[in-house]
């Protein structure tokens, strides 16, 4: 990139602002990328170039960018009634609307909801509400959180630690005591040889069985997980995981909660991702897609009887001590509303099935490449993972910048793809993409694949 020049919004950038996940030494470097303006699946630079946004940001904008209904009606909410809180018993009609229109939609037994404003915060809080419920039924040692390795669930110190990517632990000194990991269910990688994917997943449910019993199942109160995999690599869990899982779970106790930041709302082809992988959760995590991304919001979807467990803490400690100035925000409210009706007035989870199938068999065409080592993803999610050894499934060493590089050569075919670890380059287009959006998404990485491949061949990377 260019040295920007002196007041540019690009040196002004450098100047003052401290980015999420970047190293500060390097975007002194090289600088930011700034998108100024977006319409349906693509997005455009402050020099006027055009990208197909294959992530829909951060997996989040489902309805694309300039849905005029989203603005009108944030606008509109504004004006009436711009905040209020829901502390001590306040309320106002946009929580009441949302609350019981997700619920409407979730899965069983879910029956009440609490919102937060972010994945992170939404899962801080489930843990946290567990344990009050735990310490409410005289189980106070049940509090251990396990989730999975490549797991993602957020940054606050709490969710941090549940998060299973060792990049979000380095220099934090998490995680917390009390997190544990479990393996991560992907047979690509994990499988051992001759093991199919229901023998993985009968290991692995054992695996959790083991953990449980060895942490003893009186200090285990939950166990998290994204329904796939999504910023830790796009990974689908073998089939009947979450089934074998889920008995693990009852035997001992412990509650199964979905993080459904990335799959909820269509993502996977369903309403939800515990539709389709069959998982029946306690609780569940919802954001991102609630609002399409146009405002923060979060939601913790809990079952009738956690409820009660709430109610009861309640009473022994007095007040449920726990909430933010903006849980249940009108004007977020609103937009999620607006967002979840316009999700089922142009029935775009049957869009999302459809289009999403047509996605998975466009992208298996890739599969073939010498450079791709799996193709893998479900609904409109996806990644494509890019591996030095096809034939050991060995990947690059990541020093070698292998997905950064494939993703900067998307740039130059007019593509935003993220790269996640593992060199696996992620795809979760805006719900609304076309068939034909979804061609010219495949085509673009496709070059970019093959400019990533002409550039290891001339630097030969480790
Ligand atoms: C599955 C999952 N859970 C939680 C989070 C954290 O959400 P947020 O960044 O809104 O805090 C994310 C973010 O990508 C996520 O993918």
């Amino acid at each position: 990139m260019a040295i920007p020049t002196p007041n540019s919004p690009k040196a002004r950038d450098i100047a003052y602002n401290i980015h999420p996940f970047t190293n500060p030494h390097r975007h002194e470097e090289v600088g930011p990328l700034i998108i100024e303006r977006g319409e349906g699946v693509y997005v455009w630079d402050d020099a006027g170039n055009r990208y197909l946004e294959s992530l829909a940001g951060l997996c989040c904008v489902g309805l694309g960018w300039g849905e005029k209904r989203l603005a009108k009606v944030a606008a509109d909410q504004m004006e009436k009634l711009a905040y209020y809180h829901s502390f001590a018993h306040r309320s106002h009609g946009p929580a009441i609307d949302l609350a019981e229109r997700l619920l409407a939609i979730a899965p069983e037994p879910l029956e009440k909801a609490f919102f937060a404003n972010s994945g992170s915060e939404a899962n801080d809080t489930a843990v946290k509400l567990i344990w009050f419920v735990n310490a409410g039924r005289d189980k106070p040692e049940k509090r251990k959180i396990i989730t999975q390795m490549k797991g993602y669930h957020g940054t606050t110190a709490v969710s941090a630690s549940m998060t299973g990517l060792s990049y979000v632990h380095a220099g934090f000194g998490l995680p917390l005591p009390g997190f544990l990991h479990v393996e991560t269910p992907h047979a690509y990688h994990g499988a051992h040889a001759g093991e199919t994917e229901e023998d993985l997943a009968t290991r692995l449910a054992a695996q959790l069985d083991a953990l449980i019993v060895a942490e003893g199942p009186e200090t285990v109160a939950a166990f998290v997980a994204e329904p796939v995999i999504a910023s830790g690599g796009m990974i689908v869990p073998p089939r009947s995981y979450f089934e074998k899982v889920q008995a693990v779970l009852k035997r001992h106790d412990v509650l199964m909660v979905a993080d459904e930041v990335i799959c909820g709302f269509g993502r996977t082809g369903r309403m939800f991702g515990a539709e389709t992988f069959g998982i029946r959760p306690d609780i569940m995590i919802v954001a991102k897609q609630i609002s399409s991304a146009y405002i923060p919001i979060s939601g913790v979807l809990v079952s009738g009887a956690f409820y009660d467990g709430i109610k009861a803490a309640g009473d022994r400690f007095g007040i449920l001590g726990t909430g933010f100035t903006y849980s249940a925000h009108p004007v977020a409210a609103a937009v999620a509303l607006e967002t979840l009706k316009i999700y089922e007035e142009r029935d775009l989870v049957a869009h999302a099935a459809r289009v999403g199938a047509y996605m998975q068999q466009r992208l298996a065409e890739l599969a073939d490449h010498p450079l791709v080592g799996e193709v893998r993803g479900v609904g409109m999610m996806a990644g494509v993972e890019l591996v030095r050894d096809k034939v050991g499934r060995t990947n690059f060493d990541p020093a070698s910048k292998v997905g950064a590089t494939c993703s900067d050569m998307g740039l130059k075919h007019g593509l935003i793809v993220r790269p996640l670890s593992n060199d696996t380059m992620a795809l979760s287009p805006p719900l609304v993409a076309t068939e034909g959006e979804i061609d010219e998404m495949v085509n673009s990485l496709s070059a970019a694949i093959d400019d990533t491949a002409r550039w290891i061949s001339e630097v030969d990377p480790v």
